[in-house]
């Protein structure tokens, strides 16, 4: 079940921003293109916490889809699929401990904090409209760009003794990660199942208001109680839905007056997320 996800075949897209960013260090630190084992470590125990999280996400969302292939709680049941997320988490665990620095083992917890609470946000929503768009976004940096933020101070830290260096890196991390989960989430609405390895307009169908819904919402105020029903009225789904695919082509109008590219799914995550 563990090996499942480790086909080898997923974009690899955190471990390699990470070794990236410890190529970086370490070349700006003492002019040095090797990367450290601990770092590699870094890289790899941060692609073992992602699979772990997503193992449990998909039994918390019942998904049935993943990476282009069955979810592990599809094939094997909710319990296994619970036990073996648990066991990935524990495996990144001790090769963590396996580094053998404090500084370390405390950054890369607190992802695993921030994405718990991460997921404990996405279950509440803001009455207030203006108080949305901040949650979301804490929302988003907790379930998705604390680990690449935290990931990426921790091999700064391993690199370089320059606390400067680790404070860039970290906010390097955090803000491709919010980018990264910003364009994930308008591809949930604009891409196609087979593009993303999972099923397409799957948050509004587990009632989250992401980005492209907030958004949205501004041009059509009557989304305001469809969010706070959690989109659970019949029809509620298909007319946000269009709701937000309006908003998007409108948006994409504005990008293409602006001579930027507008965001579609061709082309892109075709090996899954
Ligand atoms: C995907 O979200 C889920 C996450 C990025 C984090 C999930 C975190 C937990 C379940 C907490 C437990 C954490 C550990 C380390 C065991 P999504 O449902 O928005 O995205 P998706 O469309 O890819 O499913
Ligand atoms: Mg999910």
């Amino acid at each position: 079940m563990c090996d499942y996800y480790f086909d080898g075949k997923g974009k690899a897209f955190r471990p390699m921003i990470v070794v990236l960013m410890a190529r970086a260090c370490n070349i700006h630190h003492n002019n040095s293109r090797e990367v450290q084992a601990s770092q590699r470590s870094v890289a790899i125990i941060a692609e073992m916490i992602h699979t772990a999280s997503l193992v449990h996400d998909d039994v918390i969302d019942d998904a049935n889809s993943r990476r282009g292939k069955m979810t592990v709680n599809q094939i094997w049941g909710e319990r296994k699929a619970v036990l073996a997320g648990d066991f990935i988490l524990s495996a990144a665990s001790v090769a963590l401990a396996r580094i053998g620095n404090t500084a370390i083992i405390s950054v890369l917890t607190q992802v695993i904090e921030d994405l718990v609470r991460g997921e404990f946000l996405q279950l509440g929503c803001k009455e207030n409209e203006n108080e949305r768009f901040a949650h979301y976004l804490e929302k988003t940096f907790k379930k998705t760009a604390s680990l690449i933020a935290n990931s990426c101070k921790a091999v700064s830290i391993l690199g370089c003794p320059d606390p400067k260096v680790h404070e860039i890196a970290y906010q390097y991390g955090k803000n491709v990660g919010i980018a990264f989960q910003l364009i994930d989430d308008v591809l949930d609405f604009t891409s196609c199942a087979d593009h993303l390895g999972k099923p397409t307009a799957a948050d509004l169908k587990l009632g989250l208001a992401t980005g492209p819904v907030l958004f949205a919402c501004q041009q059509f105020p009557e989304m305001n109680a469809m969010i706070m029903r959690r989109f659970s009225k019949p029809g509620d789904v298909e007319r946000a839905r269009k709701y937000v695919l309006q908003n998007i082509i409108k948006c994409s109008g504005y990008l293409l007056a602006l001579k930027l590219p507008p965001v579609t799914g061709r082309g892109k995550r075709q090996e899954g997320g």
